[in-house]
């Protein structure tokens, strides 16, 4: 196998010192754009590895035009992206990076938590504004969050960072899941089902994968049966709330507010949202910081480089695609 990478779009050190000192051709695209789907489908063909992002859409076209790929390496946790089940068909890996983002994704998610419920991009607008009438016992009241009910859906690791920093704001925890798990257990979280944790929490936080199971998981009638003090938080997928009925729900005031970090039409916003005076709303941010998004990208450089050693590469969520065959071909 030819060691030959593309990368589609400008990742940070030392992700692509680590692959060009490898590599017998090494190709990245030295803008800091997203390749258009016409481009990705002309560069693609002839790498044994591609590291990608979540904004490429690596669909059946790309991974059939994509001839002598073996892997396709994504620098993101979710890889709802990719069209994994043609990527196994065709006999081609693919990877992702969990663990390195957990701990900057539960931080972003509390940043909105508390920036939802105390207000604070409001109060940040009304100073900038010179707005500021001085301090009234009823003046821009929020939320209390310390000691309130946190509910988490999905029951993994980003949730379990989350409960881990809950158990500071002794906080009440439900988690939702198909399965329990340990660890939220001992920080004293309940699993409970869904329509319980939303009837039930102040903060309902979202951390499941995109799959056609969760598409639209928070539709209209789920958003119902929350409390109408109760704020949504999402650092998960966009597509995972059904947006529009957020707007609805929100503009009714069938609950407090939202914090969302992700949409359903990335990069482009529900219409009202931005109208929506009860929101926090951050561009995808979650694993954002310089520490992480290095992580991220050289964890996706190492599964590169494992397949290229014959090894097979550590992060596979089609593990059904490994086969002794690829060790031959190295
Ligand atoms: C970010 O959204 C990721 O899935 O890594």
């Amino acid at each position: 196998m030819e060691r030959s990478v593309l990368i589609t779009r400008l990742v940070p050190d030392p992700a692509p010192e680590m692959l060009r000192a490898a590599a017998d051709r090494f190709t990245m695209n030295p803008a800091d754009r997203p390749l258009e789907p016409a481009e990705l489908i002309r560069s693609v063909p002839g790498h044994s590895a591609v590291l990608c992002q979540l904004t490429d859409r690596i669909d059946r076209s790309v991974l059939e035009a994509a001839r002598g790929c073996r892997l396709i390496a994504n620098m993101a946790v979710g890889f709802n992206n990719i069209d994994v089940e043609a990527a196994t068909e065709l006999g081609i890996l693919v990877t992702n990076t969990p663990g390195v983002l957990t701990e900057a994704t539960a931080d972003l998610t509390w940043a909105l938590i508390l920036a939802v419920a105390r207000r604070v991009v409001e109060g940040d607008a009304v100073m900038r504004a010179e707005a500021f009438p001085g301090w009234g016992p009823l003046y821009m009241l929020g939320a209390e969050v310390s000691g309130s009910t946190l509910g988490l859906v999905g029951p993994g690791r980003i949730a379990t960072a989350v409960a881990r920093r809950a158990v500071g704001f002794g906080m009440r925890l439900l988690y939702h899941g198909r399965r329990p798990n340990p660890e939220l257990d001992t920080l004293g979280a309940r699993l409970v089902e869904l329509d319980e944790l939303l009837a039930e929490s102040d903060f309902v936080s979202l951390h499941v994968p995109l799959t056609d199971q969760t598409h639209h998981l928070i539709d209209a009638t789920r958003l119902a049966r929350m409390k109408p003090t109760a704020y949504l938080i999402n650092t998960a997928r966009g597509p995972v709330v059904d947006e529009s009925a957020l707007v609805e729900a929100l503009r009714a005031g069938r609950i407090a507010g939202a914090g969302l970090d992700v949409y359903e039409r990335e990069p482009k916003m529900a219409d009202g949202l931005a109208d929506c005076p009860n929101t926090v709303l951050l561009p995808h941010l979650g694993s954002a910081t310089r520490k992480t998004r290095g992580a991220m990208a050289a964890m996706a450089a190492e599964n590169i480089l494992a397949l290229w050693r014959g090894q097979k590469p550590p992060n596979l969520v089609n593990p059904d695609a490994w086969s002794p065959e690829h060790e031959g071909r190295v």
